[in-house]
């Protein structure tokens, strides 16, 4: 008998540990229903996030990256969600270059009381990477093969590379 299977996208989900990974917590306390798809992994800060993290995960295999944290003002180190931002926006532009849907690389604002808005969030995300298929990177399978399964960070494109885009300050520069 033939089987239709859904393509069942692996989420890599980087979350703040003071807001979204308790809006993570609060929506699984309420039982909020959301798709499995989501692998978290807790930061410190959205402003932790290294580029290569999100490329890492990507040349490991992952259909698509949603990084979540603290609302604009909210970041418990003063202003960091800012330097996530800028780096989103820089690391979607690079994406694109490298021939990587940008709607796979995602960033949402939830606070520790917006499990709803999390379940949400990630349910909208797993049903736009099973829309976009699975991602078939060359450059990652070639570092894959090549490596036996994991892509050296050092040899993935942005490493080393400044994640401010030209014309951004940041708090340290000022
Ligand atoms: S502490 Fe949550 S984004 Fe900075």
């Amino acid at each position: 008998m033939e089987t239709n299977p859904i393509f069942e996208p692996v989420i890599i989900g980087f979350t703040c540990n003071w807001c979204s990974y308790r809006a993570a917590d609060m929506a699984g306390m309420s039982r909020m229903k959301y798709p499995a798809n989501v692998r978290l992994i807790r930061v410190m800060c959205s402003g932790r996030l290294d580029p290569t993290f999100v490329l890492k995960a990507f040349a490991s295999g992952a259909d698509g990256v949603m990084v979540t944290g603290c609302h604009p003002g909210d970041c418990h180190y003063i202003e960091q969600n800012y330097k996530a931002l800028r780096r989103f926006l820089l690391l979607q532009r690079t994406l694109e270059q490298m021939g990587i849907e940008p709607e796979r690389l995602r960033l949402t604002w939830a606070s520790a009381a917006e499990g709803a808005k999390f379940a949400g969030e990630v349910t909208s995300m797993v049903e736009a990477v099973r829309g976009l298929g699975p991602l078939s990177w060359p450059l990652a399978s070639a570092a894959l093969a090549e490596h036996g399964g994991i892509a050296p960070v050092e040899e993935l494109p942005l490493a080393g590379q400044d994640p401010h885009p030209a014309g951004c300050v940041s708090q340290e520069d000022a």
